[in-house]
């Protein structure tokens, strides 16, 4: 089952939705680590460009993410109270505006200087003309904060997955691991 049922996932939003987990949370190791390199370091200019060029992919999973979700009927969701149904909805929202707003604050900071970005030599990503004064070091500390608030909402949508499997012991968590019928 390749698209989505009413019931559950199939394998294509499954594998969007763990490729798309396991490369932020590398993403999130990645920026750390390299903002701490100095200029001199050997890796500086490499980590760099490589969270550059995976963040550019992930605004493309992003965007294909969000058309694949629209092309496919809506999920009905395991049976719960009308509250924890609206909680559910508005993490989801939360998540996507969440890594929207990194992938375009990212894109921001690495522009600012007027230089476009390269792909991993694939291809390359044309810079907008400076919007503020400072674009760099503002920018930066805003995409600070948006991931740092990520790996909040994230802990939060972690624990919701477990709460689900093991004590409301019900589908939720099964059915984006394999396609239930
Ligand atoms: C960086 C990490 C992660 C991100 C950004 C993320 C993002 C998302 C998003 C945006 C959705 C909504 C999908 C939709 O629109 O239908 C979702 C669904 C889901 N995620 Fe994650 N996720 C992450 C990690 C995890 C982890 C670690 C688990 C479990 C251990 C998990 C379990 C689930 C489950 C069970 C759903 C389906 C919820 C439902 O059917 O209502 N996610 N995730
Ligand atoms: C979900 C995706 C992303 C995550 C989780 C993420 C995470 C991070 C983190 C944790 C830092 C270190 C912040 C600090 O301590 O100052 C950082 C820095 C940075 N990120 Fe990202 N990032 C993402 C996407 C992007 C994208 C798409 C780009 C560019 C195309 C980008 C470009 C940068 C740059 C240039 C820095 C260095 C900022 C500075 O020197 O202050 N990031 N990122």
């Amino acid at each position: 089952m390749l698209k989505n049922s009413q019931h559950s996932y199939g394998w294509i939003t499954i594998t969007m939705h763990w490729l798309q987990a396991t490369t932020i949370l590398f993403m999130f190791g990645l920026g750390l680590y390299m903002v701490d390199l100095t200029y001199y370091d050997p890796w500086y200019r490499g980590s760099l460009q490589l969270h550059k060029s995976i963040g550019i992919l992930l605004m493309v999973l992003w965007i294909i993410m969000i058309v694949w979700k629209n092309l496919n009927p809506r999920l009905k969701p395991e049976p719960a109270p009308k509250h924890e149904l609206l909680a559910a909805k508005a993490m989801h929202w939360a998540l996507y505006l969440t890594i929207l707003s990194l992938l375009i604050t990212g894109y921001l900071i690495s522009t600012a200087d007027g230089r476009s970005i390269a792909v991993f030599d694939l291809f390359e990503v044309p810079a907008l003309p400076k919007l503020i004064e400072n674009q760099e070091s503002v920018i930066g500390d805003i995409h600070e904060i948006l991931a740092f608030t990520l790996m909040g909402f994230v802990g939060l949508h972690f624990l919701a997955a477990l709460k689900h499997h093991f004590i409301n012991k019900d589908r939720t968590l099964r059915r984006l691991i394999k396609p239930q019928v």
